[in-house]
């Protein structure tokens, strides 16, 4: 019997990871969902929603505040932080935590259904269908009557969201005045943003309620701070004697590059820990971060295409094709235009786009660095832009095939560009010669 040498042997491949060196004794460590036990750098914001909120303790309402700063700068971790600390000194009246990620839960509608049903501890609200001031009144009868006379927190993590959507700025008003309405019970509302003009999403009466011209401002962290927050959760994450601190500081430093993200610091961290246990390494070093680094920038293009609207997807993937059946073929917008108009054709319910706005979405993927285009003067003809892709085909392949409808269309071999065929009125045909 023949056997491949190559093939992937499972058994063996768990037997011998079960062999290697051991780097993690608590992965989630690195998780951001982790709450730590200490949040270095964060003492100053700490204290003052702190501060503002101690009254709860016995029972007063505190002001509704905003906390507000770029991504990765601990403003979760940080009101998590205070909420679990302030519900473990509050005796008799404990406030509740309602937290709303804006982001997931993303209606109006949903918004109010994920409090009721988060106070209930039941699914009661419906998903869709009951009329927005029924909820309220059912919801301002729950609060009264579940949390009474203590304080309940309503949490609006990347509050901005809303703003975008239909109604968004209107619960937000309300749920800024739900006191008004309430006999025993008083809510306060955290609204925490992490876009740099948030001041423009939320309506001036909400911005208002939320104290939004003072908000807590959360800052970048430095190469030295990223320092002290990785080596508190990598003595948590990781065995003794597996890390070291130049490769904590060089995590850091390639952090702080990048905005000060501490997100960012604790997953290049994570993976190059993996990388170095699947490599048997019994300690991660400076090299493993260097890989962890492609890899995380990988993930991120990754990400990106994924998010791009289907229709720059598809202007993309025009480009793809041209640039796999064609290697040699120098690539004009008009051949873009062309193949993407093809794939249209091939894809139910979607509308061919007009040269222009083919010509934007080239602009964008240019700008993003997905492709590049050249301007290139060609005489008599004018000036046009040379596209080429800036990334391996093989890397964009396996992105775009994640993309259900667009995986059917990688094999594809456009009709336009092939040289027995001519194009009339927009339909391609055979040559006969
Ligand atoms: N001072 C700190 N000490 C320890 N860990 C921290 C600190 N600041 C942030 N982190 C960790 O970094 C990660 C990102 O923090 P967090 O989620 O709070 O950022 P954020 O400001 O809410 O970002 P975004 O705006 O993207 O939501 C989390 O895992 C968090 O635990
Ligand atoms: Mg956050």
């Amino acid at each position: 019997m023949l056997t491949n040498k190559d093939e992937f042997n499972i058994e063996d491949f768990y037997a011998h990871y079960l062999k290697g060196p051991k780097i993690f004794q608590k992965r989630e460590a690195l998780e951001t969902s982790y709450v730590p036990e200490e949040l270095p750098h964060r003492d100053k914001e700490i204290k003052k929603i702190a501060e503002l909120t101690a009254c709860a303790l016995i029972g007063d309402a505190p002001s509704s505040f905003l906390c507000y700063g770029m991504t990765g700068t601990g403003k979760t971790a940080t009101v998590r932080y205070v909420s679990q600390k302030l519900t473990r000194h509050a005796r008799a009246k404990k406030p509740w935590w309602i937290y709303v990620n804006c982001n997931v839960v993303s209606t109006p509608y949903r918004i109010l259904a994920h409090i009721y049903n988060t106070i209930s501890n039941r699914e009661r609200i419906p998903p869709t269908g009951l009329p927005k001031d029924v909820i309220f009144k059912q919801l301002l009868g729950l609060l009264d009557q579940k949390v009474g006379d203590s304080v309940c927190f309503l949490v609006l993590d990347e509050i901005d969201i809303l703003s975008d959507k239909k109604g968004g700025n209107e619960i937000l008003y309300d749920l800024t005045r739900l006191n008004e309405n309430l006999d025993y019970c008083k809510t306060s509302l955290i609204g925490i943003s992490n876009k740099l003009n948030f001041k423009k999403y939320l309506d001036p009466r909400v911005l208002s309620s939320l104290g939004g011209e003072c908000p807590i401002v959360f800052h970048p962290y430095n190469a030295n701070e990223l320092a002290d927050i990785l080596k508190k959760r990598a003595a948590i994450a990781f065995y003794p004697g597996t890390h070291e601190e130049g490769v904590i500081r060089y995590c850091a430093a390639l952090a702080a590059e990048e905005n000060g993200d501490a997100r960012k610091a604790l997953q290049l961290l994570k993976k190059a820990a993996e990388i170095a246990q699947r490599k048997h390494s019994k300690k991660i070093l400076e090299r493993h971060v260097d890989e962890a680094r492609l890899e995380l920038e990988k993930d991120q293009v990754e990400e990106f295409i994924l998010g791009l609207p289907f229709q720059a997807k598809l202007v993309l993937t025009a480009i793809y094709l041209i640039s796999k059946y064609f290697p040699n073929h120098v690539i004009i917008s008009g051949d873009v235009y062309d193949v993407h108009s093809e794939l249209c054709n091939l894809l139910p319910k979607k509308r061919k786009l007009t040269e222009r706005r083919i010509s934007d979405y080239i602009n964008e993927l240019t700008l993003a660095g997905l492709i590049c285009a050249r301007i290139k003067s060609r005489g008599y003809y004018g000036r046009t832009k040379i596209i080429t892709l800036s990334m391996g085909l093989d890397m964009l392949e396996r992105i775009l095939s994640k993309e259900e409808s667009i995986a059917e269309l990688l094999n594809y071999r456009p009709l336009s560009l092939q040289k027995d065929k001519v194009k009339i009125n927009g339909a391609v045909f055979k040559k006969l010669y």
